[in-house]
C-alpha cells in the first residue's frame, strides 16, 4: 500500500506562539505538509494522544567547540553538542565563529565550518564573533558574510581578546545598520571589572565566589546603557545577550520607552541560580556556577520571570559555554584551583534549557504555554533569519517538533548527554522532559534513547531578522 505521507503524528494538542489546537499533523519529505484530523496513514505513525507537542527549540546562544587559548577547551563539540540539544528538544542551535585578533573573519568562519562539517546531530547557524573589525572586515568581510547567510553577529564590551571600544562598536554597528544584520551586545564594562577584579586580588580574595564581586550589576548596568547609546546613534536594532536581572533590564525599558529597538535574551542561569550558587566559602566547587554575568539573587530572578512574560524578552537561550569541572582543560585550569579571574567562564545548559522552562514556566503555572514556545523558538527563530522555516507548526515549516512527557523525576548529570561532567541544576525536581524530539521529521529522541548519526544535522543560511519591519526602499520618481 502506498502512503501519501512519511510521518503522521496523531492526535497532537500542538501548540504555537499564538495558538493551541488539536489536530494530525503530516511530515513529507522533512516537512510538515498538512495539519488536519482524519489525515491519510503515513509510513510511520505516532500516537501523541493526552501530549503536548510544541516546535522544536532553537537554542540560540551557545558555544560549542569554540576556539580559545590552551589549556581551556570545550567539553562539547559539534557531535556531543548537538546530540544534547536533540536530548532535551532543541532542534536548532546557533553556536559562534569568532574571529581572533589579527584573523580575518573569513577563516574564521572557515575554521568553524570545518569543525561542524560531518559532526551535528541537528541544524545549526553561526553567530559571528567580531574581535577585529579592520578596514577590510567592515568594508568586505561582513557585508559579504552577511550577504551569505551569516546574519548575525556579536560584540563583546568585555574579556580582552574579544573586546571592542565604543568607537570600533559604532562601526560594527553601522555595517549592521547598512545591511539589515542583528547585532548581538555582551554588556558588561571591562574597565571597571578590572579595577574590581585588582582590588579583590590585592585582599586575597580570589575564591570562586568572588567573581560576582567583580561583575556587580552595575557594570552591566552601565555597559547595558552604553550599548543602547551607541544603537540609538546609529540607529539601529540590537539584541542584548544574557541579561541577568533589575538593573539591565531597566535599561532595556527605558530604550523601549523610548522608542528604539531594543531586543533581549535572558538564560536559564538567572532564573534557576544566585550569587550563592558561586560558594558561600571559599569553596572551590563554586567554579562550576561562574559564568558572565553571574546568576544574582532571588528578587532578581523574580524580575527575570517578569520580563519573560511581558514581553522584555525576545528569546531564551541557554549559553551553552560546557567546561569540565575536575579537568585541566576545564574549570581548573592546568589542574589547578585558581582564583576566579582564571576560571573559564561559562556553564552548560543546553539539554536542559526546554525542560526546565517548561517544568518551572508553564507546568508550575507561571507562563503560558505560548509564551514558552516565543521564547524558546519562535522568537529565536525570527531574531535571526530562521522563521518559518524553524519555530514554527505550520505547513511548509520543517517538522522539528517535541512531543512532552510530563513526569515528575529528579534532575541528574548521569542522564545528561553533554560531555560535562557535572550540572548546575542536580537533584532539581522538574516534571517534564521531551519524550520525542524529531528534526525534519527523524526521531533523534525517544524519551530513552538518541537515534541521529552525526552529519545529519545542516549548516543554515539565515535571512535577516523579521523582528522589525523591513525599512521601506527609498524609490526614485
Ligand atoms: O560566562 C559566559 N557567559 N560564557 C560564555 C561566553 C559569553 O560571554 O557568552
Ligand atoms: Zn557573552
Ligand atoms: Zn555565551
Amino acid at each position: 500500500m502506498t502512503t501519501e505521507f512519511d510521518l503522521v503524528i496523531r492526535n497532537a494538542h500542538a501548540v504555537t506562539a499564538s495558538d493551541e489546537f488539536d489536530c494530525d499533523i503530516a511530515v513529507k519529505g522533512g516537512r510538515i505538509v498538512q495539519l488536519g484530523t482524519g489525515l491519510a496513514k503515513g509510513a510511520r505513525e505516532i500516537d501523541a494522544a493526552g501530549r503536548t507537542v510544541t516546535p522544536g527549540g532553537v537554542d540560540a546562544h551557545c558555544h560549542l567547540d569554540q576556539p580559545m587559548p590552551p589549556p581551556t577547551r570545550n567539553a562539547d563539540d559539534f557531535n556531543t553538542g548537538t546530540r544534547s540539544a536533540a536530548c532535551g528538544g532543541t532542534t536548532t542551535v546557533i553556536p559562534f565563529a569568532a574571529q581572533q585578533k589579527g584573523q580575518s573573519l573569513r577563516a574564521a568562519v572557515e575554521d568553524y565550518r570545518a569543525r561542524a562539517a560531518g559532526k551535528a546531530h541537528v541544524d545549526y547557524a553561526f553567530h559571528l564573533i567580531v574581535s577585529d573589525p579592520t578596514p577590510t572586515v567592515l568594508q568586505e568581510e561582513l557585508p559579504a558574510l552577511i550577504r551569505e547567510g551569516f546574519t548575525s553577529f556579536k560584540i563583546y564590551m568585555t574579556y580582552d581578546d574579544m573586546k571592542l571600544d565604543d568607537g570600533q562598536i559604532l562601526d560594527v554597528l553601522s555595517v549592521a545598520r547598512e545591511h539589515g544584520a542583528m547585532a548581538m551586545l555582551h554588556a558588561e564594562n571591562s574597565d571597571c571589572i578590572e579595577w574590581l577584579t585588582k582590588r579583590l586580588e590585592a585582599a586575597g580574595r580570589t575564591a570562586p565566589r568572588f567573581h560576582a564581586h567583580a561583575r556587580p550589576m552595575l557594570v552591566e548596568r552601565e555597559a547595558t546603557h552604553r550599548a543602547i547609546a551607541l544603537a540609538e546613534l546609529v540607529d539601529v536594532p540590537i539584541l542584548i545577550v544574557h541579561v541577568s536581572g533589575r538593573e539591565a533590564v531597566e535599561q532595556i525599558r527605558w530604550g523601549r520607552a523610548h522608542g528604539l529597538n531594543i531586543f533581549a535574551e535572558t538564560c536559564p542561569q538567572y532564573l534557576f541560580l544566585t550569587a550563592e550558587d558561586l560558594g558561600i566559602d571559599d569553596s572551590y566547587k563554586g567554579a562550576k556556577c561562574v559564568c558572565s554575568p553571574p546568576p544574582r539573587d532571588k528578587a532578581n530572578q523574580e524580575v527575570i520571570w517578569d520580563g519573560l512574560n511581558d514581553g522584555l524578552f525576545t528569546v531564551f537561550s541557554s549559553d551553552h559555554a560546557p567546561f569540565k569541572y575536575d579537568a585541566p582543560e576545564g574549570k581548573k585550569p592546568n589542574g589547578e584551583e585558581v582564583g576566579f579571574r582564571h576560571i573559564p567562564n561559562g556553564i552548560p545548559g543546553i539539554e536542559t534549557r526546554m525542560a526546565l522552562l517548561w517544568s518551572e514556566g508553564v507546568l508550575a503555572g507561571r507562563m503560558t504555554p505560548n509564551k514558552f514556545v516565543e521564547l524558546t523558538s519562535t522568537g529565536p527563530a525570527k531574531a535571526y533569519g530562521l522563521h518559518p522555516k524553524k519555530g514554527a507548526i505550520a505547513i511548509g515549516a520543517d517538522a522539528d517538533l517535541v512531543i512532552w512527557d510530563e513526569r515528575n523525576f529528579v534532575l541528574k548529570n548521569e542522564q545528561l548527554h553533554h560531555e560535562v561532567d557535572y550540572t548546575p541544576y542536580e537533584g532539581m525536581r522538574l516534571k517534564a522532559w521531551p519524550g520525542l524530539t524529531l528534526a525534519r521529521g527523524e526521531v533523534v529522541w525517544d524519551g530513552q534513547d538518541f537515534h541521529a548519526q552525526p552529519g545529519r544535522g545542516e549548516l543554515l543560511v539565515c535571512g535577516l531578522p523579521t523582528l522589525i519591519p523591513k525599512r521601506p526602499v527609498a524609490r526614485s520618481s
